[in-house]
């Protein structure tokens, strides 16, 4: 068996992966390390949770005595864990820096102590390269991240390269553009917009609504991860991108279509501050192992709102009985007013 180590493994993209690669890896033993913020859900470890081939530790990352063990005992690391929503780093950047950076550092440390580790795989994003406004980011290209979320997010992926050409901790760093799927939290755009028109309410577009982002279905990131885990050099970056360059308010105009609601829901609310405009990467490299996306866009969002209409009671006592979901709410739309 190959121990292997998700952190952030009951979030949207972590249970995902866990729960892909338990299917697709009969000879992992994987051990799940998660703090369970507001975005880890033990909900969405469900399906795993009664496995022997699945543990689930309930911890920090940024906690040594917790995370450290688990570290120096896995032959592979896939790194989730990390505050993740651009709104809540601009209305408090502090956890950002202690998950994302320090967090980060501290699983490091453990895997330069690591007697078997083969892969810690660093898993970024696509916004460390910044707004794009033309063409698509290379792995090669300067990194100008421009909100605290990207910026931490820059320095754990820097940090992870220092460790592999420093220590030679065998880091590898995947940089993803936007994932959409089951069990994403209702705050980011997709599941926000698809809960609020499932309930006939509002849906509020930021600025002109002519951001682009590039969306990855969910599935299509966790193969890409395999076969970066499989095929790829220690050290090396690789960017995993859907390839459907969407518009926020083309985006909108579709989950109202899906959903049977009218564009008269759409209200044009002040915008992010420091809105990045574009995110588009190039895949070549990432292709070059083998790895294209499967999933259509068209497919994969109708497929995605569906599982949020099957799949109520996931959702609802979120965003109906959670307060902190709630105050988080009526602070990032209670006062915005129209752009
Ligand atoms: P998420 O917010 O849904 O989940 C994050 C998970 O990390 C939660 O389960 C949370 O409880 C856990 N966590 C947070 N702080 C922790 C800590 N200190 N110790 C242990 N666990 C902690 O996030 P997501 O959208 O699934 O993103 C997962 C990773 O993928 C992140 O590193 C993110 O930067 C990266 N990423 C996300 C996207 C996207 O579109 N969502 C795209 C590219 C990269
Ligand atoms: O690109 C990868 C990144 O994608 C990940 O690294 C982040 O963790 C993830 O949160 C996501 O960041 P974005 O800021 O792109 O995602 P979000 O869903 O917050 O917003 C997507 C777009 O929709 C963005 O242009 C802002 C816009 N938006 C978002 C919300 C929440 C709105 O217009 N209204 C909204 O209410």
């Amino acid at each position: 068996m190959t121990n292997v180590l998700v952190t952030g493994g009951a979030g949207f993209i972590g249970s995902n992966f866990v729960r892909w690669a338990h299917n697709a890896h009969p000879d992992w033993q994987i051990t799940t390390l998660d703090k369970l913020t507001y975005a880890g859900r033990m909900e969405n470890l469900a399906a795993v949770m009664d496995s022997p081939r699945h543990r689930f530790v309930h911890g920090d990352i940024a906690d040594a005595a917790v995370a450290g063990p688990l570290v120096r005992e896995s032959e592979l690391v896939v790194h989730f864990a990390a505050e993740t929503h651009v709104d809540r780093s601009i209305q408090s950047a502090a956890d950002f820096i202690t998950t994302d950076v320090i967090g980060t550092f501290v699983l490091l440390e453990a895997a330069r102590q690591a007697p078997n580790l083969k892969r810690f795989i660093q898993i970024s994003t696509d916004e460390v390269y910044g707004s794009v406004p033309t063409g698509a980011s290379r792995e090669t290209d300067e990194l100008r991240p421009r909100n605290p979320y990207s910026a931490s997010k820059a320095g754990a992926d820097r940090l992870a390269y220092s460790y592999w050409a420093t220590y030679n901790v065998p880091a590898i760093i995947t940089r993803a553009s936007n994932n959409y799927g089951p069990n994403q939290f209702p705050e980011k755009v997709i599941p926000l917009f698809v809960t609020n028109a499932i309930d006939n309410i509002p849906v509020p577009l930021y600025g002109d609504g002519l951001n682009v982002r590039d969306w990855l279905h969910v599935d299509d990131h966790c193969r890409g991860i395999d076969v970066v885990i499989d095929s790829g050099t220690n050290g090396e970056v690789y960017n995993i991108g859907g390839g459907n360059e969407v518009t926020n308010v083309d985006l909108t105009h579709r989950i109202l279509e899906l959903a049977g609601r009218p564009s008269t829901l759409i209200r044009k609310v002040a915008d992010r501050q420091g809105h990045d405009r574009r995110y588009a990467l190039d895949t070549s490299k990432l292709r070059g192992l083998g790895w294209a996306p499967q999933v259509g866009f068209e497919q994969g969002l109708a497929a995605t709102v569906d599982w949020y209409r099957q799949n109520e009671t996931w959702w609802r006592p979120i965003k109906e009985q959670d307060q902190a979901y709630r105050t988080y709410y009526q602070a990032q739309y209670g006062t915005r007013a129209g752009a």
